[in-house]
């Protein structure tokens, strides 16, 4: 069954690729044989002047977007799973961040004296939550292409990634005395930017001063660790994306919703945030189904719009405040996909908060479809910051 998505996709991102190296070849440049980049880092905040990657030069989609990572911006890689069996009781979960930040460029993360970090939180299949935060002295990023790989720490205490050239099939490992195994991920579903898939010179601001990058919006994901003493085994919907700023993020966002999940045969992104800069509500949607895109906008309208359902109190729950209430769900509604416009009902099932306000994550369920078609469900990992 999942055959024809997998090979509907292989010829999306080869498609995406010969556009490269044609219009390389045609100019009459030799053609494009992507060569490895590796990125060294140590735990070191520099005090040096950086420059940030903001539009898609068509190759390194996943690589470091910052360079250098300094004392004020940030640049980080993100993986996650959720179980498939939400609805019947498994509430397991993992959310795995490969930070290059100091704490002043984003909060959480304790980082003391050190731009380096790796997390690994999540649920057990019981929902008891975990979360294990390890600060290695030096990581190497290392990209091929479009595909990039990570190295957090050494020796016998170190974390890591690893995708194959055609951003198919993913590795991410923890070789730790807490933590222990791996997540396994193979893509279903195209990459993609903020307005659409990757095509050169496209735009990766998702708002001003932050970038974006959806490598795997969808996979069949595996997950086999040992956190702790405990197990945390299951299959679920997987997703991995990088963010990045030139600025710390609680400067310039003044709230987000951001979330994916798995509705029935569609895979789905949804990205709606407040910038701090510009005043504006900025839009991302994304709609995969057999392995295509169906529908990828940044345009006010004819994109996506998420809200917070739950209770209201004297505060509004949108624009999300300190004062809002906690959201029980959110309503996803997609303006245009393939002429019609899709809405998704996402009810909140665990709340993962390992870092605590302004940022909360949950696991859920989802519910929706078309009017008057069928009523697809799926599970969904997403999350709400305030500025
Ligand atoms: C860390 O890296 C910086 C810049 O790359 C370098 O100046 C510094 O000496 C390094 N520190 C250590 C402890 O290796
Ligand atoms: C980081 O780089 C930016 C851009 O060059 C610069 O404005 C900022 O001051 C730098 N931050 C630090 C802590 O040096
Ligand atoms: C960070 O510093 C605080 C105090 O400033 C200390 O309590 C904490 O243990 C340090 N954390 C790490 C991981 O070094
Ligand atoms: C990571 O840790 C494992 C287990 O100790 C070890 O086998 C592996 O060589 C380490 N990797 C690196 C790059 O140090
Ligand atoms: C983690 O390491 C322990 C001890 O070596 C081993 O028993 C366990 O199977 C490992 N877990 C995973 C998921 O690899
Ligand atoms: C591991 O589990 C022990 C026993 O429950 C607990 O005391 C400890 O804090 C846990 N360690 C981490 C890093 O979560
Ligand atoms: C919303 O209100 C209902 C009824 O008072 C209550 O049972 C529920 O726990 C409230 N939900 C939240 C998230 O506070
Ligand atoms: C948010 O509210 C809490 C409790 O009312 C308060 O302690 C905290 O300082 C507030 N945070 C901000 C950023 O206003
Ligand atoms: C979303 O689902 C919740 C829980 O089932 C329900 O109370 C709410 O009315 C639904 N919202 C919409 C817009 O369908």
């Amino acid at each position: 069954m999942h055959t024809p998505a997998l090979l509907a996709f292989v010829g999306t991102a080869s498609a995406a690729a010969h556009i490269g190296s044609s219009s390389r070849f045609r100019n009459g440049w030799m053609p494009y044989e992507p060569a490895e980049i590796s990125t060294y880092l140590n735990s070191t905040i520099l005090t040096t002047p950086s420059t940030a990657e903001f539009t898609y030069p068509g190759t390194g989609l996943d690589g470091p977007k910052v360079h250098p990572v300094n004392g004020t911006n940030f640049d980080w890689w993100y993986f996650d799973a959720v179980s498939d069996d939400l609805a019947e009781g498994d509430l397991s979960s993992v959310i795995i961040v490969f930070y290059t930040l100091s704490q002043t460029a984003f909060f959480g993360q304790r980082l003391n004296d050190s731009v380096l970090a790796v997390s690994i939180a999540g649920t057990l299949r019981d929902g008891t939550p975990n979360y294990i935060n390890l600060q290695p002295g030096e990581a190497t990023i290392t990209t091929l292409g479009d595909s990039s790989a990570g190295q957090w720490g050494s020796g016998p205490n170190n974390a890591s990634w690893s995708s194959s050239p055609d951003l198919r099939t993913w590795v991410v490992t923890f070789n730790n005395e807490i933590v222990n195994g791996s997540l396994t991920m193979t893509s279903i579903a195209p990459p993609h930017l903020p307005c659409g898939l990757p095509t050169p010179f496209a735009t990766e601001l998702i708002i001003p001063h932050v970038g974006w990058v959806n490598a795997i919006p969808d996979a069949l994901t595996s997950v086999d660790f040992t956190i702790n003493g405990s197990s945390l085994q299951f299959s679920g919907a997987g997703y991995h994306d990088k963010n990045w700023g030139d600025q710390p993020l609680f400067d310039v966002e003044e709230y987000w919703y951001w979330g994916h999940g798995r509705l029935g045969p569609y895979s789905i992104v949804w990205f709606d945030a407040g910038s701090l800069v510009d005043g504006e509500e900025h839009f991302s949607a994304y709609v995969a189904r057999n392995g295509r895109m169906i529908s990828g906008s940044c345009v006010a309208g004819e994109s996506v719009v998420a809200r917070p359902w739950g209770n209201e109190t004297v505060v509004p729950l949108h624009p999300p405040t300190n004062g809002s209430a906690p959201a029980e769900g959110f309503e996803i509604i997609f303006a245009e996909v393939e002429g019609k416009e899709m809405r998704v009902n996402v009810t909140n099932v665990v709340s993962l908060t390992p870092l605590g306000a302004p940022i909360a994550r949950w696991t859920g369920t989802m519910e929706g479809g078309f009017e008057g078609e069928r009523v697809w469900t799926g599970v969904a990992l997403y999350e709400e910051i305030l500025g």
